[in-house]
């Protein structure tokens, strides 16, 4: 090819002013490194993402293939959907926390959480306004500000709070310009609850502010020894300024099903409902068909699924302790949240993977606020667990490069 003045111009980089403003996806590099080790032949154990190796609930599996065999269920969903998965949401929602919410008023069916999360900024937030998210926190939060032309205000969520966001700490400025606060209880990856009275405080000061609130609960019935996390959506004045996401992917192993819902503000939920009527059109309504097989799944099987995690979450709380490391035993989550040992989380993870096999999730790629820890997964069975504590034990003591633990 020659270099002529009729040759095609180089193709100009695409979007560079959003690219460059987002963060480094967590866990990019990760696969190929992955790849080279297992094609070495090295025994893995990838404790790295929140996806667990379990099987979705049989009646959400026979619901799917009946509707797939059914054409009328593949048709186009748009925003509706079925709307007997609406109901069978609503209903859900009344039976676990007693909450009601209007099926069609208040209530959107969604590609997996994380769609909703990401594009709702799109739909409450205006170019320059600030929204308040927690450090280390869910990618998409920040993700999705940035895309809207909202700038991310990060606070660091640390153990001498509780891993809560102060809320009277915000700076007064900050509180003035931002319109979204996030919330995210039981917390990845920091795996803490808020008790009642802060998520009651949250909705107040939304109420004050005039901020919307923004709970994720990924993680709402992934709870132990009796602890049953509540709605936002269960405290005073919740519904004139909070929205609230669900989804199937923890509850109910179900996370390529792309399933979701959220609920609340009806105003909220119309405009997001608005913006995604440009992206979209609709889930799947053979998943949203598994969907009403899940919920139905939530009082016979879901106590079990969870009981597979609690057992986990012992193995893998008491094989870390005896290895030397420290960690608190989570009430909720399929998560442990344990001190890095030299405190860079970075260096710690390279370690874990290249010295021990071990694939963890470094604190600080979820952000700033989470350096100094590491996340496992437990997603992997209690004799894999005990097996990476074992093996990750020779660092727990400090390692090549650091300062010992
Ligand atoms: C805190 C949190 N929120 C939301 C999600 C997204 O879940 P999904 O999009 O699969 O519904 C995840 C997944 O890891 C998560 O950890």
């Amino acid at each position: 090819m020659t270099d002529g003045p009729h040759s095609p111009a180089a193709p100009r980089r695409p979007g560079a002013h959003l690219l460059d403003a987002l963060p480094a996806y967590p866990l990019a590099s990760l696969p190929a490194r992955k790849r080279e080790l297992l094609q070495a032949g090295v025994d893995l154990i990838d404790l790295g993402a929140g996806d667990a190796d379990l099987a979705p609930p049989p009646r959400a599996v026979e619901r799917l293939q009946a509707a797939a065999a059914d054409p009328r269920y593949s048709r186009y969903p748009f925003q509706l959907g079925l709307p007997a998965f609406r109901e069978a949401v609503a209903a859900w929602m009344e039976r676990r926390f007693g909450v009601s919410v209007d099926p069609f008023q208040e209530l959107l069916p969604l590609l997996g959480s994380k769609e909703g999360i990401a594009h709702l900024p799109l739909a409450v937030l205006n170019r320059g306004e600030a929204a308040i998210l927690p450090d280390p926190g869910y990618q998409a939060y920040r993700g999705g500000v940035i895309l809207a032309g909202g700038e991310p205000w990060l606070v660091p969520l640390r153990p001498e709070h509780d891993f809560l966001i102060p809320l009277d700490r915000i700076p007064r400025e900050v509180v003035d310009r931002a319109r979204i606060l996030i919330l995210n209880y039981p917390n990845n990856p920091t795996t803490a609850s808020a008790p009642a009275a802060y998520l009651e405080e949250a909705v107040a000061f939304c109420r004050k502010h005039g901020l919307v609130l923004v709970h994720d609960h990924a993680y709402s019935e992934v709870a132990f020894d009796g602890y049953q996390p509540p709605s936002i959506l269960e405290f005073p004045g919740a519904r004139e300024v909070a929205v609230e996401f669900h989804s199937f992917s923890k509850t109910y192993n179900m996370t390529g099903w792309r399933l979701g819902w959220v609920a609340g503000n009806r105003e909220v939920v119309a405009a997001l409902a608005r913006i995604k009527t440009f992206v979209d059109t609709g889930v799947f309504m053979g998943v949203q068909e598994g969907g009403i097989g899940a919920l139905e799944s939530w009082e016979d099987w879901v106590p079990g699924n969870v009981e597979v995690f609690r057992r986990r979450r012992d193995a893998g709380v008491e094989g870390l302790r005896a290895a030397g490391f420290t960690l608190e035993a989570p009430r909720a989550t399929m998560y442990l949240w344990v001190r890095a040992p030299g405190g860079d989380s970075g260096a710690f993870a390279e370690a874990a993977l290249e010295e021990a096999g071990v694939v963890v999730l470094p604190g600080a790629s979820l952000g700033e606020g989470g350096e100094g820890f590491f996340r496992i997964a437990l997603t992997v069975s209690e004799a894999r667990l005990r097996e990476a504590a074992r093996r990750l034990a020779p660092l727990a003591e400090g390692f090549e490069g650091t300062a010992a633990g």
